[in-house]
């Protein structure tokens, strides 16, 4: 009896201790609406042809629905064209966790102890395995020494590559054409 209150002593201890490491997760009546920006990007994927990518800062449109659920809207430059992707994602039971496009992203949104910076920390599964992304999102398009500091720790603790990190340039941001129809 008293080496399993012990066990279960020692492992409530560990969970703590691992918790600390971590970020705090988005809290529940945290209200995501607005217009966000990538600041930098990493995957786990070894493809040294993706490092030298560049991509723009590009836009996230989130507007809070019901029981935590967010609609998401991106636009971004894909060969000369603008596109717009817009999809939803939705809460589920575990803190801090939503999923989206058919149980094929499941994300993490972690609090950043920088205001208004919040890491988007997302499972990708593919027909054949999975991989990882991280993505530090701002409120504006600024540079923040702090919160890029905080992002480095947070994806070395989650074991990405550091050389993978992606800091986006910022351009013009383009205009969907469908948009202009309507
Ligand atoms: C990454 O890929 C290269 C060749 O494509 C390989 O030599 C290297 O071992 C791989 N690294 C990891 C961590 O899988
Ligand atoms: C979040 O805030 C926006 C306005 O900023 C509002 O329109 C929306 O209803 C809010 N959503 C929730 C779920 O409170």
């Amino acid at each position: 009896m008293k080496s399993l209150v012990l066990t279960v002593t020692l492992f409530c201890l560990l969970a703590v201790v691992q918790a600390q490491d971590d970020l705090p997760f988005l809290s529940e009546d945290r209200n995501m609406s607005g217009i966000w920006y990538h600041k930098a990007i990493v995957n786990d994927l070894n493809i040294t042809e993706l490092r030298p990518m560049k991509i723009q800062k590009f836009p996230l449109v989130v507007r809070a629905l019901q029981k935590g659920n967010m609609e998401v809207t991106l636009t971004f430059l894909h060969n000369g064209e603008c596109v717009q992707l817009e999809f939803l994602m939705e809460k589920i039971e575990k803190p801090g966790l939503y999923k989206a496009v058919w149980d094929t992203l499941l994300t993490y949104i972690y609090e950043l102890p920088v205001l208004d910076h919040y890491v988007f920390y997302s499972e990708c599964k593919l027909i054949d395995g999975k991989f990882y992304v991280a993505e530090l999102i701002g409120k504006d398009l600024n540079e923040n020494r702090q919160a890029l500091e905080e992002f480095k720790k947070f994806i070395q603790l989650k074991g990405f590559p550091p050389e993978n990190i992606i800091v986006p340039e910022q351009r013009e941001m383009c205009v969907p054409k469908v948009h202009n129809d309507a």
